[in-house]
Formats: structure tokens, sequence, C-alpha cells
């Protein structure tokens, strides 16, 4: 890598935020401040959608008995989730499949819960043949991510409302057009947080054409 591009990764905060932006799945039992919660809501709806037609809402459980009642929800999916996992003998993937148990186990732990719902928009059909509604609301949730990293605080782009059922939306409140696409656990990490482990970016950069 060219200096000024390693001296950019290296001193820029959002470079940084986003080479550490690890899923966090075990978290202090320490509170999350309403302002940090709100900081992160804010940065998700700096996201861009299609049109601009921001299809995203955003629901947050701080509530400590509701917690607990979605927490009930999710882990009683737990041994379902276990078995779901497909074997490994990679150590990193099983470190990573442990921490994802944990998370569906304690649920009801986690100190802040965003559930990241979108409207579900009557899209024409040749956009919604590639999941444009979706798209646009898993670029709210990135930026939840990497804007929770650069606080210092841990979260994971997490699909654990689908382990809680049909109880979920209901408990809410959400409209019948409003459905839940990822959930976000939120916290303060429990331990270290070490960089992404991912496939070097030179592998994959292609100039011009694929596979040069
Ligand atoms: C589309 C998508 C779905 C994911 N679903 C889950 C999930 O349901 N539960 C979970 O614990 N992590 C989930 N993850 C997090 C990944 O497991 C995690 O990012 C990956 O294992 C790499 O780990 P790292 O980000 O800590 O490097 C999901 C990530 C993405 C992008």
């Amino acid at each position: 890598m060219a200096e000024e591009a390693a001296s950019m990764l290296s001193r820029n905060p959002v470079f940084a935020a986003l080479g550490t932006t690890r899923a966090v799945r075990r978290f202090s039992p320490d509170p999350v401040s309403r302002d940090m919660v709100e900081a992160l809501v804010w940065a998700a709806t700096r996201a861009a959608s299609p049109e601009n037609d921001q299809p995203w809402e955003f629901v947050v459980v701080t509530d400590p008995a509701r917690r607990a009642e979605i927490g009930r929800l999710v882990s009683a999916a737990a041994d379902m989730h276990a078995a779901s996992l497909p074997p490994t003998e990679d150590p990193s993937v099983r470190r990573s499949q442990e921490s994802a148990k944990h998370l569906v186990r304690n649920f009801g732990d986690t100190p802040v819960m965003i559930f990241v719902c979108h409207h579900v928009i009557d899209y024409p059909e040749a956009y919604a043949a590639v999941g444009v509604g979706f798209s646009a609301v898993f670029m709210a949730a990135a930026n939840i991510l990497a804007a929770a990293r650069s606080l210092g605080l841990g979260a994971a782009f997490t699909f654990s409302h689908m382990l809680a059922g049909p109880d979920l939306p209901r408990l809410l409140g959400l409209p019948d057009d409003v459905a839940i696409t990822v959930t976000i656990p939120v916290g303060w990490p429990a331990g270290p947080v070490g960089p992404v482990s991912r496939r070097p970016y030179h592998e994959v950069l292609h100039w011009d054409r694929f596979g040069s």
C-alpha cells in the first residue's frame, strides 16, 4: 500500500473505527447513556436510501422488564439456533459461533436493543428483485455499528428477531406495515475489541478489469 494510503488508515478516526468494528456480543452491565443511543440513531439516519425515501424506523429498548421479556422470547430458541450452526473446524468461526450462542442465551442482558425496522414499501418489481428496501436499512445498520465502535461501544448486526417469533413485533407495538430488518444489541464490550479479520483488500481489488 502506498505510504499516503497507509498513513490515512492509521490516522483517520473513521478508518480506525472501521478497522475494529467487530461483532461484539458480550457486554458489561454498565448502562449506555440516552445521548449515546441518540447519536447512534443520528448516524443511522444519515445513510443513503433509494430516492432518499429513508424507509427506516428504530425501536430502542432499554427498559429492564421489556428487555427481560424480549430476552425470554429470543432465548427460548437457543437450542434451535445452536443446532442450526454448521459444524466447523475453523477456530475463529467456532469462536464466532460460541459468541453468537452466548448472545442468544443471554439476550435479555443486552443493555440496549436497537430494532432497525423498515416500512414495507411497494417498490417497482426490478427494485424489489434486488432487495432494495432491505439494502437501504442495512446501510443504516452499518452506520450504527461503525458509530458505536467510534464511541467505544460494542454492537453486532444480527437477525435475533427471527428467533423471537411473531410475539416480538406485537410487544414492540409495530404497525402492520413496519417490519424488523436487523436487531443490533449495543453495550460496553465485556472485553477488548481487536481488529476485524478480513481478506486482504488487495486480493479483492481489481483495477479496470477483473483479475488484474
Ligand atoms: C447480513 C448479516 C447477518 C448476520 N447475522 C448474525 C446473526 O444473526 N447473529 C449474530 O450473532 N451475528 C450475525 N452477524 C455477524 C457476523 O456473524 C459477523 O460479522 C462475522 O462473523 C464476522 O465477525 P466480526 O464482525 O467480529 O469480524 C451477521 C452479519 C451480517 C452482515
